[in-house]
């Protein structure tokens, strides 16, 4: 478990104050594939480079495991960090050496002994799918294969905890999946604990099971993604969610609505439209779909549909009444 207690970070800048992260508390739980989302400058690596202290908090401590890294020793603490492996946007791999020697240097560095190197790198590159590219070098390989090998030598010294600051953000969509691909892998394989920095939600709703959000050094909100996507709480993260699932209705054809608009939303195992057809025959109401989705997050569905309203406002309520009795969440968005 990795917790941040009361975490502020202040950089001074030229004698002047900029707050990177603003007392931040949050627990990760073990075995969480957990995103932390935000604007530029929101403090996401801040907060992150704080986990293995690379960064020192100004104040507040952090505990991975019920140890609290801000007391330990300097040899304390460069144990404690063989134990968090860290990737980057741009990879930092050693240009000079082959992609092997870019993995057996992290092994050294952590003193295993020589003759136990070989073996290693080998299980590592099987492990990232990259064995036939062991003898090249960093400039011969794609973005993709670059974070690989990035990723392998992060796995080096079988950490329990794998920090991403935008890992794929230097990638194409198909490239991003086939490395968030390799990070659940690790994360269920391995039982590795990852905490990942992106501004893309799509990233999120495909591997995390938990989110924050943080703006101005602070998190904002936080909980299970999928809660967040079903109703969040703050405006920052309603457009952040928008970004994936957009309602966006044109002008053009709201004018021409004449009911009540309601925003539906179906968890789980639900058959929305079932009920939203069941709804319309047992009452006096009309309804047009003004727009609809089904979106999986862990394959988890979760249908939201914004619907038009048409009757008696006896009728309506009956209706609204009727949905939620069967598991829907209704929110009237439009009275007209
Ligand atoms: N080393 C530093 N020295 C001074 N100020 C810093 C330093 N690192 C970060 N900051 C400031 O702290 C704030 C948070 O920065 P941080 O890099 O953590 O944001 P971020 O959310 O990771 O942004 P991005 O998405 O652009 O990477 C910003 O105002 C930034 O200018
Ligand atoms: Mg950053």
């Amino acid at each position: 478990m990795l917790e941040f207690r009361g975490i502020t970070k202040i950089y001074s800048v030229k004698k002047k104050k900029v707050i990177g992260v603003d007392h931040v508390s949050l627990t990760i739980n073990r075995g969480d594939i957990f995103g932390i989302v935000g604007y530029s400058g929101a403090g996401k690596s801040s907060l992150l480079r704080c986990i293995n202290l690379l960064e020192r908090p100004t104040s507040g401590e952090i505990l991975i495991d019920g140890v609290n890294l801000t007391k330990l020793s300097s040899s304390q603490l460069r144990q404690a960090r063989l134990k968090i492996g860290m990737i980057f946007q741009h990879f930092y791999l050693i240009s000079q050496k082959t992609v092997s020697e870019n993995i057996a240097f992290a092994l050294k560095a952590a003193n295993l002994p020589v003759n136990k190197i070989p073996a290693r790198v080998d299980e590592l590159l099987e492990m990232v799918g990259l064995s036939e590219k062991r003898d090249v070098y960093p400039a011969q390989l794609s973005g993709g294969q670059k974070q690989r090998v990035g990723i392998a030598r992060a796995l080096a010294n079988n950490p329990s905890i794998l920090l991403c600051d935008e890992a794929t953000s230097a990638l194409d969509p198909k490239t991003t999946v086939s490395i968030l691909r390799l990070l659940k892998e690790i994360n269920i394989k391995l039982g590795i604990t990852i905490v990942l920095i992106t501004h893309e939600m799509d990233v999120v709703k495909e591997i995390c099971n938990r989110m924050a959000i943080m703006q101005d050094g602070k998190v904002i909100e936080e909980g299970e993604v999928y809660d967040i996507f079903a109703s969040p709480q703050e405006i920052l993260t309603q457009e952040f969610i928008s970004s994936v699932v957009s309602f966006e209705i044109p002008a053009a054809i709201l004018k021409d609505v004449r009911g009540q608009i309601v925003k539906i939303l179906f968890k789980g195992n639900v058959a929305g439209e079932g009920v939203i057809s069941d709804t319309i025959q047992r009452f006096n109401v009309k309804g047009n779909f003004l727009h609809g989705t089904i979106e999986y997050i862990q394959e988890r569905p979760l249908g939201i549909f914004l619907m038009e309203l048409q009757g008696e406002q006896n009728e309506l309520s009956k209706a609204v009444a009727y949905m939620t009795k069967r598991g829907a969440l209704v929110e009237v968005i439009q009275h007209v």
